[in-house]
């Protein structure tokens, strides 16, 4: 059973508009290099070589411009995938199914950055017999997150950014599915703005008793508002000056 990386880059970034309108949002620059760099260098990493970007919008094709074959990151090749409309993460995901064919798979979110590596999980993850593994990580506003409840060493549910989180830490933008993933997305149904649920998928996992977490080392942030997107750019260049 081999192992997949999966990117997830659509959306339309409106959180950031104007500087969205002209262009993808994983592509704003984070210090010294485009946003999608990171992600890319996280499961490169991680040993992840096999991997498919998923974009989207109208600005999708600029991804093949910037990142060619990946020859910048080690790579001999890139996958990519164009999702039409804007169906929400898990929608994105299930671009993936043929792409992941019958390994299991590691998902990134485009703007999630972090400042170590995740392979001491991936490697644990591939451990698993099966199921799903999340990586949390203790942040000061859960309430814009997904929010695990715990007990004990398990979580017992995911609320999708909750008034009263019950916990202080949030689900980050790194997850690793074994390939019922793409079963389970068959399943779902749209939430109430509309779109596939990646914390509808994770909860799932729980209901079957096959979610594990780690949390994670060092600092994580996403980018897709102009808050976190300062905060990504001076971490990013705090780390570098370091
Ligand atoms: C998404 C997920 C959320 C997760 C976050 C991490 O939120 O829905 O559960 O905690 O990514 O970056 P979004 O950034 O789409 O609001």
């Amino acid at each position: 059973m081999g192992l997949k990386g999966i990117i997830l880059a659509g959306g339309l970034g409106k959180r950031l508009y104007p500087l969205t309108k002209i262009t993808n949002k994983h592509l704003l620059p984070v210090h010294d290099k485009p946003m999608i760099y990171y992600p890319i260098r996280t499961l490169v990493d991680a040993g992840i070589t096999d991997i498919l970007i998923v974009t989207g919008g109208n600005h999708a094709g600029e991804f093949l411009r910037l990142l060619g074959n990946g020859k910048e990151f080690g790579l001999k090749h890139i996958n990519y995938a164009y999702q039409e409309g804007e169906g929400g993460i898990a929608e994105a995901l299930r671009l993936a199914e043929h792409f992941a064919d019958k390994d299991r798979i590691v998902v990134i979110l485009g703007d999630n950055i972090i400042e170590k590596g995740i392979k001491a999980s991936v490697d644990d993850f591939m451990k698993q017999r099966k199921g799903a593994k999340i990586l949390l990580k203790e942040v000061e506003d859960p309430e814009r997150f997904g929010v695990p409840e715990l007990d004990g060493k398990k979580i017992i549910g995911i609320e999708e950014k909750p008034e009263k989180p019950r916990s202080k830490y949030a689900v980050t933008g790194i997850y690793m599915y074994d390939n019922d993933v793409f079963e389970i997305i068959r399943e779902l149904k749209p939430s109430s703005r509309g779109e596939l649920e990646i914390t509808d998928v994770n909860n799932a996992y729980i209901k079957r008793g096959e979610l594990t977490y780690s949390i994670l080392d060092g600092w994580w942030t996403d980018a897709g508002t102009f808050e976190s997107l300062l905060r990504a750019n001076n971490l990013v260049a705090g780390k570098e000056a370091k």
